[in-house]
């Protein structure tokens, strides 16, 4: 573990570096305890660099030296100084280019951070994003040197006849001693955090893609033997991303094979390595039996995101770590947008708005705020943050709604011509807007740079004699840390005037601001709009398709929104008119409770979720959208202070009461209706039919204590979709039960062998609402098959317990941020990246109530003085506390 020098790095002081490594040579001899990795570098002094003779410090984490050699002649001691993290030859060569041999020994098979080069099971693969590859060679480690690699794998036949790196294969051959070589080459220059190898006893499943100008591509998938099966879902959204990448973006692909392997112990989802995309298995495998639609819904956008980066992220890289959003927000809006051509636009796009809302939301109101592309940081692995992904795609998003679909197309071409093969920053992006456009983005530009969600207010009245509707809307932007004082954004609202027949209705002129295409694009503080011709009251559906990712508040009549939430002919503002009905209802029924009042049940808001599930009109997986009320979290983020989880939950769970007691038969009728199905099928109108079922099958389960229904479709279940969703009802609606016991031991013993599986039922446990879950959350993590080294099974169970079960964890006595704590201590000692990401649930902290609050600052106290924190987590609490 790297030792904390509270090294800030900052924007401002990059500088390109004074040498370059054109090309790199590696050589793997893999050994679980001593693996030999020979890097020759040629290295060049790059154009317009200082002096001769300046110093060259290469990068290292951890790593132990066993030779150097420049031009094969080894160095002198008195030339060079070399730490576990550094390696400074004083006066390189005075010749402009020379080949540096570094000599490295690795244990792979101790390699807990997964970070570097590592084992998991039996299998040797790497991660070196963001900056792994030190732990492997000392390397000048930033994405800005680019160079060609060629790679030549040495290993053990027997246990390793799988070799994989980068690029085009190359030659192979038996070495002595029961060993075999293969040598990969990729002719593409990259950075070192792209560089990839695999070697292990795989089995492969093969296919085939023609690029469209005529390139045969090979296309593999390397799982554990036995789970072949598993592959086709993510064979299919492969061949699909690369034609849809085609279609819509003009991309092909550029090696003759793609590979992508999965692997069981991963830190992240994914790893976008040049020609060789490295999996958590949970994003790769599925089938009808083991992975339920959501699992098959994220293989998709995962499978495609991954793939979408050889452009966005391959081809053009970034210059620093600062401009991560302009690979990750970029590729994230473009998986959004596969994704929604795939599927339903409308379902998807307000799945993509609960998630925004759900964690960038909170991430942007609290101390670990950060702009898009952040100006400073500690540890570059707490900066993959929702703002830089989510919020970074929902920007480039607002480009497209700001130029026009057309000009963004063509924006996207120029900035691929212009930057293939380089290391590009975010002005270069936007700069390739402008050009195409020839708008000026300046202002627009601060979306990258201020953080913080902007409020807007809006409020509009209705002149029946003049035909008028004025117009008032407000922004700001609330301070966040570092920075205080905000300008004005550039804010794109797409809107509708919603007529009383539920048609938008059209306006004979505007002022007050510029009204384009469906949008208002605000710049100033406040605006009047004024818009003339309107010859009867209209409603006003704002932020259409949440087109920019701030808070809206409209000041309008409850039966206004009763109306759009019914009528809007927009999806999308319909959902939101129900959803803002939703949270009102339930923040004030909270704030009831709390007081020791009476929960609010209004009549016709249940009256409308009746119609909405009725309504045959709308797709099934609109409805089950719909029906899944605002969670405890969305509501605990809205009420923005004072936090009560268990009044939070009270609120909800009657609620749900309500509308199941009102429309019981009804939804008894109507989950009988979608239980109807042909064979298994994957595809979202059939996930869409399973999804609404499910969600009814928890508001009849909320009904009443008999858990036999639920337990009937448990054991009646033909796929883990519906199989996962009843455990879930049982759990959450029948603790305790027998049925629930049963059915979860049932769980158990069925799936003990199969550990994506076991995720699943630690994770339905970990998420049961109410204070004694804690109780056996304790008791799971005690359980023989939990373990805090596989970065799924802890998320599993205390990443769902710290982020998807607000009473358990925000437990009023602090017990559960004390196993919180002791969880995360121990492992911060393996997997430092994972602890940090993991203690982000606590950023919230300062929106509790009063007793709340205070217990989770001792929590984070404790954490802050523990002996030994790694940069990473202590990064993480210290923000956090600020
Ligand atoms: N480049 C990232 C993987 C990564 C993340 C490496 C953090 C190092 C540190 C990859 O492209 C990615 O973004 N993966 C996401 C999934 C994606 C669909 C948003 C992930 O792993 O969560
Ligand atoms: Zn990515």
């Amino acid at each position: 573990m790297r030792s904390d020098t509270g090294q800030v790095f900052k924007l401002e002081d990059y500088r390109p570096c004074d040498y370059l490594i054109p090309e790199t040579d590696l050589t793997f001899r893999l050994d679980p305890d001593r693996t030999i990795v020979v890097a020759q570098l040629s290295i060049e002094r790059r154009d317009g660099a200082r002096a001769a003779k300046t110093p060259l410090v290469l990068d290292g984490d951890g790593l132990e030296l066993v030779s150097l050699e420049i031009d094969g002649a080894p160095v002198s001691g008195d030339d060079y100084t070399v730490s576990p993290d550094r390696l400074s030859l004083h006066a390189p060569p005075a010749a402009r280019s020379f080949t540096l041999t570094v000599t490295t020994r690795l244990a792979p098979a101790g390699n807990e951070a997964l970070m570097g080069l590592y084992r998991s099971n039996g299998v040797y693969c790497t991660q070196c994003e963001a900056e792994g590859f030190r732990r492997i060679t000392y390397f000048l480690d930033r994405p800005d040197i680019l160079s060609v690699y060629t790679v030549r794998i040495e290993a053990d036949r027997g246990s390793a006849p799988l070799l994989l790196s980068n690029g085009n294969p190359g030659e192979t051959g038996p070495l002595p001693d029961g060993r075999h070589f293969a040598v990969w080459h990729d002719p593409f220059p990259k950075p070192s955090y792209l560089f990839a190898l695999v070697a292990g006893d795989l089995a492969v499943v093969k296919d085939r893609f023609v690029t469209r100008s005529g390139r045969p591509v090979e296309l593999g998938i390397y799982v554990e033997h036995g789970k072949q099966g598993r592959t086709a879902y993510a064979m299919d959204a492969l061949k699909r991303s690369m034609i849809w990448d085609e279609t819509v973006f003009g991309r092909e692909y550029d090696l003759d094979v793609f590979n992508i392997v999965a692997v069981s112990d991963f830190n992240m989802g994914a790893m976008e390595n040049k020609g060789l995309n490295i999996f958590n298995d949970k994003y790769v495998l599925a089938d009808e039996d083991t992975a339920t639609d959501a699992d098959f819904a994220n293989i998709e956008a995962i499978i495609a995101h991954e793939y979408f980066h050889n452009w966005t992220g391959n081809r053009i890289t970034c210059r620093d770590w600062f401009q991560l959003c302009l690979k990750e927000g970029l590729t994230v809006y473009r998986d959004h947008e596969f994704s929604a051509d795939q599927r339903s636009r409308a379902v998807k796009r307000i799945a993509e708005v609960r998630l925004l809302k759900g964690h960038q939301f909170p991430e942007d109101q609290g101390p670990l705020a950060h702009p898009v592309r952040p100006r400073r940081y500690r540890e570059i692995n707490n900066f993959y943050t929702a703002t830089v992904y989510e919020k970074g795609s929902e920007v480039v998003r607002m480009i497209r709604t700001v130029v026009g679909a057309e000009t963004f197309r063509q924006g996207m071409d120029l900035y691929f011509e212009r930057h293939d093969g380089e290391a590009a920053t975010v002005e270069d992006f936007v700069r390739a807007f402008e050009d195409v456009s020839g708008q000026d983005l300046s202002q627009f530009f601060l979306w990258y740079q201020q953080a913080g969600t902007p409020n807007v207010t809006a409020k509009a009245s209705y002149s029946a004699a003049d035909k008028e509707l004025v117009l008032e809307i407000e922004q700001s932007v609330p301070p966040t840390p570092g920075e205080s004082r905000k300008r004005l954004m550039h804010i794109p609202l797409a809107f509708g005037l919603v007529g009383p027949d539920g048609a938008d209705m059209g306006w004979d002129h505007v002022e007050g601001a510029t009204v384009k295409d469906g949008v208002i694009h605000l710049r100033k503080r406040k605006h009047r709009l004024r818009f003339g011709g309107i010859a009867k009251r209209p409603r006003l559906s704002l932020n259409r398709g949440f087109s920019a990712p701030v808070t809206l508040s409209v000041e309008e009549k409850r039966a206004d929104r009763l109306f759009l939430a019914r009528h809007d002919g927009d999806l999308y503002g319909r959902w939101q008119a129900l959803n803002t009905l939703l949270v009102d209802t339930l923040i004030r029924s909270a704030r009831h409770i709390r007081g020791g009042r009476d929960a609010v049940l209004p009549e016709d808001l249940v009256a409308l979720c009746g119609d909405i599930a009725a309504d045959d009109a709308l797709e099934p997986a609109y409805r089950a959208l719909a029906l899944t009320l605002p969670s405890e979290a969305d509501i605990a983020r809205e009420m923005g202070s004072n936090i009560d989880p268990d009044a939070i939950l009270a609120a909800r769970t009657l609620l749900v009461q309500a509308i199941a007691h009102a429309h019981g038969a009804d939804f008894e009728a109507l989950h009988a209706e979608m239980s109807q199905a042909g064979p298994f099928s994957p595809d979202a109108e059939s996930a869409g039919r399973r999804a609404l079922k499910n969600v009814l099958l928890d508001y009849l389960a909320a009904r009443g204590a008999d858990a036999a229904p639920a337990a009937q479709h448990y054991a009646g279940a033909t796929n883990m979709t519906d199989r996962a969703a009843a455990l879930a009802v049982l759990v959450n609606r029948h603790a305790g039960s027998a049925e629930t016991m049963q059915a979860l031991a049932d769980f158990e013993r069925s799936y003990r062998d199969d550990p994506l599986v076991l995720d699943k039922w630690f994770q339905i446990q970990a998420a049961a609402p109410g204070p004694e879950t804690l109780e056996a959350v304790r008791a799971l993590a005690a359980h023989p098959a939990f373990s805090v080294a596989n970065p799924n099974r802890l998320r599993a169970l205390v990443g769902t317990f710290s982020s998807a079960n607000q009473t358990g964890f925000h437990r009023a006595d602090g017990e559960g941020y004390r196993f919180f704590g002791d969880i995360i201590l121990a492992v911060d000692r393996k997997n430092p990246q994972v602890a940090a990401r993991l203690a982000t649930a606590l950023r919230s902290w300062r929106s509790l109530e009063p007793e709340r609050k205070a217990v989770a600052r001792e929590a984070l106290l404790r954490l802050a003085s523990a002996d030994g924190l790694s940069v990473d987590l202590r990064d993480i609490v210290e923000r956090t506390l600020a």
